[in-house]
């Protein structure tokens, strides 16, 4: 059976990190430190500068990768970047990506699936992967919010930071009487009833107005546990395992209120949950993978470990991913 084999991980932030109180100050907003952090358990986050963009984070995030799996660029025949912001409506965020990498074989493009993109982009690249048609995938999340939030809202602005993501999946012809390892399976789902709960009011093509995020937080909030819960025993369901099984969670990096939520629901310790909403707040589609990278990094994912990813975002979209390192 060929699987994706999860081969390497990589993050990159800006330098430029500012605490709740330096945003406050930098920006004349009426909030607090603690506001922020008991509602969401953001601490910080990073903020590009001007010459960070989604492409050049991206292209950080996904040399990493390549350096810690050892393999040439050479080798890549798809990259799929998950972005709300890419650097333009085209050539794609990802095109951008396999210049600045050198890469001149294979296809790339974008995919938009908000805060669930990097699941969404992980599901489209193992499908690749599983039918032939790919070998090596570049699976990128990178986003830069701090250039579509209304600054003047304090109940959005204060929770999104940019950074990128990129995770190197290989193809692997596996036994089939062997445990599998990789990715065991992706479930997705989308609503648009909901889409007015979190949105962008306005497309590239309609530049008569500036662009910004919108939110109703309230009600995204209401959706996200049961929704998430759902896709969760999906995928528990369809590789008949249960929450025992479960070595980490690597949550969407929203807040923290709905990760230990998640966790809890899963019967999880807090020391088998992956948070850097603290340290990152929301990066949208970068979530995933940037927590990734720091988990695998520091030492406390290790290969065999099974890892669930979960997520939601505008769409609604939501969905969940099984992978065994
Ligand atoms: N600082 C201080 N006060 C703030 C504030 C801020 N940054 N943002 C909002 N407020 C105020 C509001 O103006 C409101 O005041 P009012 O009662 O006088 O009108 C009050 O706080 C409550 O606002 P509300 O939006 O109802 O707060 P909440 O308890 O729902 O918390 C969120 C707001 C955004 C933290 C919460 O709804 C949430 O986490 N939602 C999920 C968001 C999410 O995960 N989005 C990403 C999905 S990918």
């Amino acid at each position: 059976m060929r699987r994706s084999l999860f081969a390497g991980i990589g993050g990159y932030l800006p330098a430029r990190s500012l605490t709740n109180d330096q945003l406050a100050a930098e920006y004349q907003l009426e909030t607090s430190d603690e506001w922020i952090r008991e509602r969401t358990g953001i601490e910080r986050r990073h903020i590009a500068n001007a010459e960070e963009t989604a492409a050049f984070m991206g292209a950080h995030a996904a040399r990493r990768a390549l350096a810690m799996a050892g393999i040439d660029a050479t080798r890549i025949d798809c990259i799929i970047v998950a972005t709300s912001t890419p650097d333009q409506a085209f050539p794609a965020t990802a095109v951008t990506i396999q210049a600045a990498l050198g890469i001149t074989q294979g296809f790339a493009f974008d995919l938009s699936a908000a805060c669930s993109g990097f699941v969404y982009a992980l599901s489209v690249a193992d499908a690749m992967i599983r039918t032939g048609q790919v070998q090596a995938a570049l699976v990128i999340g990178t986003e830069i919010y701090s250039r579509i939030l209304n600054w003047q809202d304090r109940g959005t602005c204060v929770l999104f930071g940019d950074g990128a993501g990129a995770a190197l999946l290989l193809a692997d012809e596996q036994p089939d009487d062997a445990p599998p390892i990789g990715v065991l399976s992706t479930h997705l789902h989308a609503d648009g009833r909901y889409g007015d709960i979190l949105y962008i009011d306005g497309a590239t093509g309609q530049n008569d107005k500036p662009q910004h995020l919108v939110m109703n937080g309230r009600e995204v909030f209401r959706h996200a546990v049961g929704k998430l819960a759902g896709a969760v025993e999906e995928a528990l369901k369809a590789n008949h395992l249960t929450t025992a099984d479960i070595d980490w969670l690597v949550p969407h990096q929203a807040n923290r209120r709905i990760i230990d939520a998640m966790g809890k629901r899963l019967n999880l310790n807090d020391n088998q949950v992956v948070v850097t909403v603290d340290h990152h707040a929301n990066t949208s589609a970068a979530s995933i993978p940037l927590a990734l990278a720091e988990a695998i990094n520091d030492g406390r994912i290790k290969p065999g470990h099974l890892v669930l990813i979960e997520a939601l975002g505008g769409g609604l979209t939501w969905g969940s991913a099984l992978i065994r390192l």
